[in-house]
């Protein structure tokens, strides 16, 4: 397993595994989570490595806290400029990763807690994030989900015509200009708002 540093606040190793893929050649994922889902990523990573599946591990590396908006980044960005085809981000809920990955113009992030789910994400919604709440399923769960989400292809036909009405809907507040401003959160620090008499 190759390990590598990279820049940023949550700079620490990153694992990749390189095997053979389920779909084609190409199929590589990027994966990540919070420090709630950090136990859930690994269990999957060792299951990833006994299907030979290439991944890159994105973060994070311990169960220290962090923040979940700055992992969702990491794998949307890294999904959405074409580095990996598909990401899994996990953290507690699934919810806030889902949130936050899906901001990022491109990305197509499901939240899926059941295999319906995850198929129908592929098939229809052409999912290139799968994202999971380690504190909702366990791993037996999380491991059929993620098998029949990267195993289903997408139908394309009438759910294309969709998406292509979800990127004019990213178009049309401003999805894909900017982009380029956005590449990493490590700087960032939410400042907190006013006191409300002060706010205008
Ligand atoms: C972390 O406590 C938790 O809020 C986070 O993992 C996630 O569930 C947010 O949606």
């Amino acid at each position: 397993m190759k390990r590598q540093s990279r820049g940023g606040a949550l700079s620490l190793p990153s694992g990749r595994h390189r095997g053979r893929p389920l779909q084609g050649d190409s199929l590589r994922i990027a994966i990540g989570a919070d420090h709630a889902g950090f136990p859930l990523k690994e269990e999957l990573k060792a299951y990833l490595e006994g299907q030979g599946i290439i991944y890159d591990d994105l973060g994070t590396y311990s169960p220290e806290p962090v923040d979940y908006p700055d992992i969702a980044l990491r794998v949307a960005e890294a999904v959405a400029q074409g580095r990996f085809e598909r990401g899994i981000l996990i953290c507690g809920t699934g919810i806030g990763a889902s949130v936050a990955a899906n901001k990022v113009p491109g990305v197509r992030a499901a939240l899926c807690h059941d295999t319906f789910s995850a198929r129908c994400s592929r098939a229809h919604n052409d999912s290139n994030i799968l994202t999971l709440g380690a504190r909702v399923i366990g791993f037996g769960l999380a491991k059929e989900i993620v098998n029949v989400w990267l195993n289903t292809e997408f139908e394309g036909g009438r759910h294309a015509v969709r998406l292509e009405k979800i990127k004019r809907i990213e178009e049309r507040f401003g999805g894909g200009r900017g982009k380029a401003k956005v590449d990493s959160l490590a700087g960032y620090r939410a400042k907190s708002p006013p006191p409300l008499r002060e706010r205008r």
